[in-house]
């Protein structure tokens, strides 16, 4: 007989999804269990992006989770568009009253959080083998697993999938239900961790015949760099010597002095946009890269699903409060209509910054164009700036007040 336990939710995945939702339940004193494939260290070591958008920012501080971020998160308030040779600061706070953002691995976040979890005494289960969900369409769902050799079973009310893209959750969905959408870019991003203080005080995105660059930072001592190249190329044909040979191309500019360091990490990124819709079937609700993927170009992907299990956390709140099921009912259009923002938003930076190898020149002006604009018009680099530092969290497309510049004064 398999060991049993009950709880109110069951969370699958101990990424920055998962993790945030246990912490926001577990205040509110709602009962959860994260059940996760990995080990502790694995996941602590795991490397992605770092830039947490203002909304996120604010969401981990109210939860008490700020503490470090604070201390050792760089404030960062505008962008740097280099392009032919020549540098466009976009001044993103002033352009959008004053919001920022936070340059804090999302490394860290997930540290903050395991350890966060660990102290709140709630159960956190790493190295969960052979993970499955049963009986959404039952009044109590099951989630079974191994656990030390041990079959495990895990009786909810309800499943949060934040199992990631390649996790179970979704694939358990029937078919039929889910809509899918797709979009594969024909390039990927190398990425490097590297020893040496960042050339440059914000982040620099360039657009260059050889390919994207992107010069990013981890603390005042540690840079993070990325060059695109083919999707199927590998970090063998890659030496660090020709990876900075690449940066130093890309990123030149007049005045400009690009420092190496000693390579870290290397690992290349492959480039997608991914939707499933909708992101609730019965008793199971996904939330982050289990419902959604957006390429890493406008640093959407963790701060999508800090977004989403806010929303989650609060439908669940009122559901075990007094039992209204409207906050799960809305949860995934509401989640939708801001996936989508950021999935626009996330494709327009991708396509305006990389040379697509697969479009014709006519296409690789049009880019160029758009660029041009961006750097020149305050109305367009506006609207950069909003999508970047993030929108406030309910955002929604109903237009809050007027769009009249009278109306905005
Ligand atoms: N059973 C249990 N856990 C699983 C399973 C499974 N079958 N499959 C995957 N997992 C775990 C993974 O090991 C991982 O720790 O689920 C977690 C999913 O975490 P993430 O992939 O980080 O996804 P999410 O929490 O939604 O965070 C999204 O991560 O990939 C970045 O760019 C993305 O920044 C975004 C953020
Ligand atoms: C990063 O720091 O890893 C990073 C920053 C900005 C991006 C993507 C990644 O758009």
């Amino acid at each position: 007989m398999p060991c049993s336990e009950r709880t109110q939710v069951a969370i699958i995945g101990a990424g920055p999804a998962g993790l945030l939702l246990g912490h926001l339940l577990h205040r509110q004193g709602i009962d959860t269990v994260i059940v996760e494939a990995r080990s502790r260290e694995y996941v602590e070591a795991r490397i992605r992006a770092g830039i947490l958008e203002q909304g996120t920012r604010e969401v981990l501080a109210e939860a008490g989770l700020g503490d470090r971020m604070e201390r050792e998160g760089l404030l960062h308030g505008g962008i740097h568009l280099r392009f032919d040779g020549r540098n466009h600061h976009i001044p993103m706070s002033e352009l959008t009253g004053g919001r920022q953002v936070t340059v804090y691995g999302q490394t860290e976040v997930v540290k903050d959080l395991v350890l966060a979890r660990i102290e709140s005494g709630a159960p956190l289960r790493f190295e969960c083998a052979d993970v499955r969900v049963h009986g959404l369409d039952a009044d109590e769902p099951v989630v079974r697993y191994v656990l030390d050799g041990e079959e495990r079973e895990l009786r909810c009310e309800l499943v949060a999938g934040c199992d990631g893209f390649h996790g179970v959750c979704r694939p358990s969905i029937p078919a039929g239900v889910l809509s899918i959408f797709e979009r594969v870019y024909p390039y990927a991003w190398l990425g490097i961790l590297a020893d040496v203080a960042p050339s440059t005080d914000e982040l620099i995105y360039a657009r260059h015949e050889r390919g994207f660059a992107l010069h990013s930072m981890r603390s005042p001592s540690i840079s993070r760099l990325y060059v695109q190249v083919d999707p199927g190329d590998d970090v063998g044909h890659w030496p660090d010597e020709r990876v900075w040979e690449e940066l130093h191309l890309r990123l030149a500019c007049e005045g400009f002095a690009l420092e190496e360091g000693p390579v870290l990490e290397k690992s290349i990124t492959p480039m997608r946009s991914f939707v499933a819709s909708p992101m609730r079937y019965r008793s199971l609700l996904l939330a982050g890269d289990a419902a959604h993927i957006v390429p890493p170009t406008g640093a959407k992907g963790l701060n999508l699903a800090v977004a989403d299990v806010t929303v989650l956390a609060l439908a669940l709140a009122s559901y075990f409060a007094d039992g209204s099921a409207t906050g799960l009912d809305e949860y995934s259009d509401r989640c939708l209509a801001r996936v989508w923002r950021a999935q626009h938003f996330s494709w327009w930076m991708t396509t305006m910054l990389h040379p697509d190898p697969s479009d014709d020149a006519y296409g690789g002006e049009l880019a160029r164009a758009q660029l041009e604009y961006v750097c020149r018009s305050e109305a367009a680099a506006t609207s950069l700036a909003e999508n970047y530092v993030g929108l406030a969290l309910e955002w929604s497309p109903q237009p809050a007040a007027p769009l009249t510049r009278s109306a905005r004064g």
